[in-house]
């Protein structure tokens, strides 16, 4: 039997100074197709909200979503870790609504650590969490559910007070016992620094390759989405042309008859 991935095991890659990888992944087909590719990490994100409900932020994902995507990811693989984001809402109202919808997350689910946003305010909860066997990644830098704050995706962290308080909250979230930390969107020397400076993972978004582990949305690298153009994402494929012509030529197949077949038939 193949062993799943738990976060003592991500931690060893960075001891042993092996990248790490991570896709994200919402649905059964892909999910399994990326276990099998052997990736380390499936992050089930609540970019769920933007690439597969289309929004235009992830602030509308609920914890029934997030419960939902997270249970297929985690029965469609047996090798990967499967990380699940806590929801915009699930963990912001009372340290109590947090605690029980991590719980929720675990015990429904399956998934082996969740992910929540945010530095020096989620320490008490990652703390607690953490305390009571679930493992955490935290997630600084560019946080999605911080928009409307932001007002905008640009980079995060190019000034010295804001690169100051996120190598603090870094050293929070490792001394909370965070199992890793997502650096989303940041200048790459500063994610250089907080991956040597603490001793769990750094897994990187547009942070540079410094970082021990590298994470992209999956219909970013798949090339699912001719308007996704980010200047952080690698295309691996180009599956909307490859959808396209797929589609394309199957309604032709069957305006022509020439689909099915006799072989197609009983
Ligand atoms: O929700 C998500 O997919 C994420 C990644 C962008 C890191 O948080």
């Amino acid at each position: 039997m193949i062993k799943r991935n738990s976060v003592v095991a991500i931690r060893k890659l960075k001891k042993n100074n092996e990248k790490i990888s991570m896709i994200t992944a919402y649905d059964h087909a892909f999910a399994k197709i990326f276990d099998k590719a052997g990736v380390d990490m499936i992050l089930v994100g609540d970019s769920l909200g933007m690439v597969f409900q289309g929004h235009d932020s992830t602030l509308p994902v609920t914890m029934e979503n997030m419960l939902y995507h997270t249970k297929i990811v985690v029965n469609a693989t047996s090798k990967a870790l499967i990380v699940a984001d806590l929801p915009f809402m699930s963990y912001q109202v009372s340290f109590e609504k947090g605690v029980e919808n991590a719980c929720r997350l675990m015990k429904e689910t399956g998934c082996g650590a969740v992910k929540l946003e945010g530095g020096e305010r989620i320490i008490p909860i990652v703390e607690h969490l953490v305390a009571i066997g679930i493992p955490v990644f935290g997630h600084l830098g560019l946080t999605p559910q911080s928009i409307n704050g932001f007002g905008s995706y640009r980079l995060r962290a190019k000034g010295d007070l804001e690169a100051e308080k996120l190598l603090a909250d870094a050293i929070k979230l490792e001394n909370a016992g965070a199992s890793g930390i997502i650096l989303e969107k940041i200048p790459a020397e500063l994610a250089a620094k907080v991956s040597k400076m603490i001793t769990i993972p750094t897994i990187g978004i547009g942070a540079g390759k410094e970082c021990d582990g590298q994470v992209l949305v999956c219909t970013d690298l798949l090339g699912l989405d001719e308007d996704v153009n980010f200047k952080f994402v690698r295309k691996y494929a180009n599956l909307a042309e490859t959808i396209n012509d797929a589609v394309k030529g199957y309604i032709d197949d069957v305006k022509s008859t020439s689909f099915p077949s006799k072989e197609e038939s009983y």
